[in-house]
């Protein structure tokens, strides 16, 4: 278990900064500014605290994390989803790094877990893995706190259970399939719906 975690952190540590080139571009919060208020508020909110639990909340994520997504939203390939695909399709790169830049500067609202009963379980797949299963800690890319770590882990604390619960099952359905050398995909597709379930919500409660 240690030796898969190992090698995993490892995999990730050589390959994920391939996973994607870096743009040249300098990215400026400010310019991304009407293009907030005009089309992502209406989903995400202004400051990226989305209101219902189907529009992930933005705020405080990391810019590139958010960058990759708008990109690969706009590619409709190994993210699908036709309402973001809608609003990526106009998107530049140069406006994707300034959203991103936008979205990371904002100050994430902290949540409460709705269902207590579930967060022991939640905390002992996020903190420790499941050992018999092969499943790696949640914590051991995505941080203690749910921080996750730039550029290549996103944040997940404070995240919608609903929004986390969905991706994981899309990750272990393989329909959602942009994480570099499968990465979320070997992991959700071991996890239960109880276990998928469990986690999400111990996430939503994570600062
Ligand atoms: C009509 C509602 C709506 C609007 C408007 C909208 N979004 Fe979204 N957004 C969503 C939904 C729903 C998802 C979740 C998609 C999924 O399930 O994969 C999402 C997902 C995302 C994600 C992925 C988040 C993650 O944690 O992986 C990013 C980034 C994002 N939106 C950015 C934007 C930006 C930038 C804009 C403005 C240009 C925008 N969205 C406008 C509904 C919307
Ligand atoms: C080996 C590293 C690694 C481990 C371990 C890991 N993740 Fe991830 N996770 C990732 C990466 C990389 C992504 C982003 C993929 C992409 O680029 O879209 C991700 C994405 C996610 C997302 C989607 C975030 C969003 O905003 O859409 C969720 C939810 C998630 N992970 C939950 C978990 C849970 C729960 C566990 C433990 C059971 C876990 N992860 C373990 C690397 C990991």
């Amino acid at each position: 278990m240690r030796f898969v975690t190992a090698l995993l952190s490892l995999l990730c540590a050589v390959f994920m900064p391939f996973g994607y080139a870096a743009e040249p571009a300098r990215a400026d919060p400010a310019q991304a500014q009407q293009i907030v208020t005009k089309v992502c508020a209406a989903c995400h909110a202004a400051d990226g605290n989305s209101v219902m639990p189907a529009n992930p909340a933005l705020a405080g994520q990391h810019a590139d994390y958010v960058v990759k997504q708008l990109a690969d939203f706009k590619a409709n390939k190994a993210r699908k989803n036709p309402v973001m695909y809608g609003m990526a399709a106009s998107l530049s790169s140069q406006d994707m790094q300034n959203l991103g830049a936008y979205f990371e500067s904002q100050k994430p609202k902290t949540r409460a877990a709705k269902d207590p009963a579930l967060v022991n379980l939640g905390q002992q797949i996020y903190r420790g893995g499941i050992m018999a299963k092969g499943v790696a800690a949640c914590a051991s890319c995505h941080g203690p706190t749910g921080a996750g770590v730039p550029a290549q882990f996103p944040r997940v604390a404070g995240q919608f259970a609903e929004y986390s619960a969905a991706q994981l099952q899309s990750f272990r359905a393989g329909d959602r399939a942009n994480d570099t050398n499968s990465m979320m995909r070997m992991i959700a597709g071991r996890l239960s719906d109880g276990e998928i379930k469990a986690v999400a919500e111990y996430i939503a409660g994570l600062r």
